[in-house]
């Protein structure tokens, strides 16, 4: 595997492989790798003939008293990993390479319609950090394909957004969530968990879970449905952040004849804040 620090020595890299007829496939990521991260390039290899995996922590989507300071760094075992299932570059830059002018300065990318919601309520400016840096990153590789992990759901949905209305020439690819054996879905930082709030973290999929269960019956008192989750979440002894059942594509609060419908989830244990959803295809009322 090739790895890069400079856009330019990747460019040029692209520029060949681009050259001699390669498709490109790509996949963005803050790094400290999981499989979840592996299945990832492993969707775009089963796509493309070159794949370009990107690691870097980018401060601009995390909050004042976020974690991105703390956020783990393991760049050899990431390397490691990527090289083992075949990834053929790697892209790591430093900050000043992203933000040569400084985060402040910096042009932005803004999705108004879903970066203030869910996940974007408590963590203001988050998504147009991310909006920001995958434009960048776009731009960068300039990639035919790009794959993101349902497991971020808002973020996907943004970034389709983004890439409808601002016409980027990238198909997007979904990888589906990869899961630890009792549900938690995987995630950087579940290394944050402590030991002894760990066996009863995967109740924020079992409560979401419950949902799809109530849903797929027929139910559609959603408040009640969301309400109900947030009391489970809260007697396993955390905090939840949000439970909503919403609209797939636009994020709006789900309507009783909604066909697509996600019920997305986050809730906070004593030391990392943990993000779900679940996707389910109801049938049409019959009237
Ligand atoms: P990061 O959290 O490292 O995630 C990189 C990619 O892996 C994202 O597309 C995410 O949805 C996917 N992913 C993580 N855990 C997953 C799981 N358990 N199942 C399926 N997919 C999973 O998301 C980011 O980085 C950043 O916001 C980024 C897009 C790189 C922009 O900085």
């Amino acid at each position: 595997m090739q790895v890069f620090h400079h856009i330019q020595s990747l460019r040029n890299a692209l520029s060949e492989a681009r050259a001699s007829g390669k498709r490109i496939g790509f996949v963005p990521t803050m790094g400290n790798l999981h499989q979840a991260h592996l299945e990832l390039v492993k969707l775009a290899q089963s796509r493309c003939d070159l794949v370009v995996a990107s690691i870097f922590v980018n401060r601009l989507q995390f909050g004042l008293n976020e974690d991105w300071d703390k956020y783990p760094r393991t760049l050899a075992a990431d390397t490691k990993k990527l090289s083992a299932v075949g990834c053929s570059m790697l892209f790591c830059p430093g900050e000043q390479e992203i933000y040569p002018n400084g985060m402040d300065q910096q042009t932005r990318v803004i999705v108004p319609s879903m970066a203030n919601v869910l996940c974007g309520a408590s963590r203001p400016g988050h998504f147009e950090g991310v909006t920001t840096v995958v434009s960048k990153l776009f731009n960068i590789v300039q990639p035919q394909v790009a794959v993101f992990g349902l497991k971020d759901y808002q973020q996907l949905a943004i970034i389709r957004r983004m890439v409808e209305d601002l016409c980027v020439p990238i198909e997007l690819l979904e990888g589906p969530i990869i899961r630890e054996a009792d549900g938690l879905a995987m995630s950087s930082r579940n290394s944050f968990i402590f030991a002894e709030e760990r066996p009863l973290a995967n109740i924020l999929q079992g409560s979401l879970a419950g949902i799809a269960t109530q849903l797929q019956a027929g139910n559609r008192e959603f408040a009640q449905l969301e309400q109900t989750a947030k009391a489970q979440i809260l007697a396993a002894g955390f905090r939840p952040d949000y439970v909503s059942i919403c609209e797939s594509k636009s994020l709006n609060p789900a309507a009783s004849d909604d066909q697509y419908v996600s019920i997305l989830g986050a809730m906070y244990t004593r030391s990392a804040r943990l993000i779900d959803n679940i996707a389910v295809v109801l049938d049409k009322p019959n009237h």
